[in-house]
């Protein structure tokens, strides 16, 4: 496995490989838990060649949230891509994307309005810029995102499109505890007794939710209830909405979800100090 700090190394390196090549490309900010191997993983039998980038992005950070908290862990972060069967790994610095004069971003002013939108301003201005950097540098076939940021698969998704970005994007499923948590790198700020008693009930929350949905329930009506029981369990509920996909219209006016109609409940909670983001698909 080949790891490079450096783009003129890593560009050499892909220049290298055969035309036959197809390289498929998991971006992350580091911190690898099972979540991440599974994309690597989708990757590794979709390609011949996997590119992990590590790189916790500064631009996609509040002034108020945890990048300088958000953990770092290079040399098991390489374990975990090695024993994935990872060819090659990029780890920039920030210097190096993001030079003394740098000015230009990616924003995608759609998708990227609701939800986390609201309440983390320029984050997706953040993410969109800083993927499709990485799809420029790592000229890749394939590239893969976890559903667990669904809305940031469908803006990067959109951003891809209206920017005619030839790479082939797949969203992979949420990879979950056993008790139905989903995983994230956040989660390691979580006591036990949250981890193991509190935070799963986000995710069953949710279920109980979508299947009132499927069972004819009111919309605003289910979504108020399990608001309700969110908070009652011991979360500050930031949002929970039911939209649909993959545009994110807001569906709570339909009153009634139709059956064949495609739709994410999404929500974004703080249990303590620590944000946890979930949702289903359907
Ligand atoms: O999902 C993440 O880890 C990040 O938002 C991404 C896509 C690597 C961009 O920094």
């Amino acid at each position: 496995m080949k790891v490079f700090h450096d783009i003129v190394s890593y560009s050499a390196w892909r220049t290298s490989l055969p035309s036959s090549a197809s390289v498929g490309f998991v971006p992350t900010m580091g911190a690898l838990h099972a979540g991440h191997a599974r994309l690597l993983e989708v990757s590794r039998e979709q390609n011949t060649h996997t590119v992990l980038s590590i790189f916790v992005n500064p631009t996609q950070f509040g002034p108020n949230e945890d990048l300088s908290k958000y953990p770092r862990t290079l040399e098991s972060d390489l374990k975990i891509a090695e024993a994935e069967g990872v060819a090659a790994v990029f780890v920039p610095t920030e210097s190096m994307l993001y030079p003394d004069g740098y000015s230009t971003f990616v924003t995608e002013e759609k998708l990227s309005l609701p939800l986390c939108g609201v309440f983390r301003p320029g984050h997706f201005r953040g993410v969109a810029t800083i993927v499709l950097k990485l799809f420029n540098i790592i000229e890749a076939d394939h590239a893969y995102f976890g559903l667990k940021d669904a809305q940031q698969f469908f803006v990067i998704q959109k951003m891809a499109r209206d920017l005619n970005v030839r790479i082939k994007l797949t969203g992979v499923e949420t990879v979950r505890e056993a008790s139905g948590l989903a995983l994230s790198s956040r989660n390691t700020y979580l006591s036990k007794e949250e981890r193991t008693l509190t935070a799963p009930q986000f995710y069953q929350i949710l279920i109980s939710a979508k299947n009132e949905f499927q069972n004819g329930g009111v919309i605003a009506a289910v979504l108020e209830s399990a608001r309700g029981r969110l908070a009652q369990a011991g979360f500050q509920v930031q949002y929970l909405e039911l939209r649909s996909t993959p545009e994110l219209t807001d569906l709570t006016a339909m009153n009634i979800l139709p059956k064949e109609m495609g739709a994410v409940l999404a929500g974004a909670l703080f249990l303590g100090k620590v944000r946890l983001i979930d949702n289903i698909i359907w």
